[in-house]
């Protein structure tokens, strides 16, 4: 469910008309949605009953301000992964008792700025990082609360790239050896290890890989609580899917999600969190692009938008797929044309849809990629020197750009020539 409709013939964002958007803007753009945000925070947030539960929304997803200012005043906590996201979620608002850090290499000033801050937990990835983290606790005389995040050696079943809960990958603690290392961090200065977390990859369209994983969790906690370790805190991770593709079967509803956790962990007595992002952003958000181009070839019809895969890297980097829709409504039979949706950029990658069939476009005209809230923005790059895009943030019939598009200059400021070719 999200906010973006068609209304008198053309695409809607809320109340506003993205023809006067992208007018006013200029295309490309990205554009959220603050109802659609809320309601997301809100689903996933009340589908869990009365069980206690806090939700830090994961910030990597989409790390705009604007975004992270409307989750915070909804009552969000964040999980961050890097000394940026960190800052990012205190200037969004947050204490930092609600904030997560979680991250596979964590270096010794960010684990410092953690213990500074005294942010609520640190989800431990390796034996040393537990070692480096309980020496800086200690040396700042503070006790700070720590997760194991444990690797359940589950698999996904999403894309091999975003997969990060088997063996084989870098996320984690074989679950097999954390009872050891639980003991250690008992002994150790500094560190409060009440905790577990784990997260087992994104976009996952299935309950059953969570719940294999959630009762490793459950079955670990009891047993290091009969070993005199008294875990009160799981840390559930994120990764519950979102509908991409409106014309396949859809992932399981938060509800579903929400009752299998309570049936895990029900009587268990834990605090229980969450780390999701594309399940708050993913539908928040759409990407505005213009057709430059419209070249037919002999075996392909190529519509060239001024958006390119250092824009939304996803179809290039994991096959995504996104809804492509035209920003004016077709009428009633308008006919349709394969074509492959590609950018401008100098890449064979650079193509967001092959063989798409979608209503006869003309140069010029504008479409609209749908769910593009999450790791859209947030992985973008400059790439063939090409400016980030603006970002615009809707709420009702209110609008505001909140990030600019830079100017060249801006784009290429931090670059400076060494004295030798001055
Ligand atoms: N917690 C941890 C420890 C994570 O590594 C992630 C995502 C999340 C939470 C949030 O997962 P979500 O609820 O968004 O699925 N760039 C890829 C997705 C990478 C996800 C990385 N970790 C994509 O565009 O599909």
């Amino acid at each position: 469910m999200h906010h973006f409709a068609y209304k008198n013939g053309v695409l809607h964002a809320e109340d506003v008309p993205l023809p006067q958007l992208a007018a006013q803007v200029g295309t490309p753009f990205y554009c959220y949605s603050s109802a659609t945000l809320t309601r997301h925070y809100q689903v996933f947030r009340s589908s869990f009953g009365s069980a206690d539960v806090s939700v830090h929304y994961a910030v990597k997803a989409n790390c705009n301000a604007a975004v992270l200012r409307t989750l915070a005043s909804l009552g969000s906590g964040f999980d961050v992964v890097s000394g940026g996201e960190l800052r990012l979620a205190l200037q969004a608002g947050a204490k930092p008792s609600q904030i997560v850090f979680s991250g596979v290499g964590k270096t010794a000033e960010e684990l410092r700025l953690a213990v500074d801050l005294g942010i609520g937990q640190v989800n431990v990835e390796s034996e040393s990082e537990l070692n480096t983290l309980s020496a800086i606790a200690a040396s700042a005389g503070r006790k700070i609360r720590i997760a194991l995040r444990v690797n359940p050696d589950v698999d996904a079943g999403t894309h091999a790239k975003i997969t990060t809960g088997r063996k084989e990958d870098k996320f984690g603690i074989n679950w097999t050896l954390a009872p050891a290392l639980y003991r250690k961090a008992k002994a150790l200065p500094g560190l409060d290890p009440r905790a577990i977390a784990v997260h087992i990859g994104s976009q996952i369209t299935n309950l059953k890989p969570f719940e294999d994983a959630f009762l490793r969790v459950r079955d670990l906690a009891l047993m290091l609580r009969n070993d005199g370790i008294d875990i009160d805190h799981l840390d559930l991770g994120g990764g519950l899917g979102v509908p991409y593709d409106f014309a396949t079967d859809p992932p399981p509803p938060p509800a579903d999600y929400g009752a299998m956790v309570q049936r895990v962990f029900g009587n268990l007595g834990c605090h229980l969190s969450f780390e999701p992002g594309r399940l708050i952003v993913g539908n928040a958000g759409i990407l505005v692009a213009k057709v430059v181009v419209l070249k037919v070839g002999t075996a392909k019809t190529f519509a060239v938008l001024d958006a390119g895969m250092n824009d939304l890297v996803r179809p290039a980097m994991y096959d995504a797929h996104h809804d492509i829709i035209p920003v004016r409504e077709p009428s009633a039979g308008t006919s349709r044309t394969d074509y492959d949706v590609v950018g401008p950029v100098c890449e064979s990658s650079d193509r967001f849809a092959s063989n798409r069939a979608l209503p006869v476009l003309k140069e010029g005209d504008l479409v609209a990629f749908l769910t593009a809230g999450a790791y859209g923005a947030a992985m973008s790059s400059t790439y063939n020197a090409r400016p980030l895009i603006p970002e615009v943030l809707v709420d009702g019939g209110k609008w505001a750009v909140v990030r600019r598009r830079p100017s060249f200059e801006e784009m290429t400021a931090l670059d400076q020539l060494p004295s030798w070719l001055g």
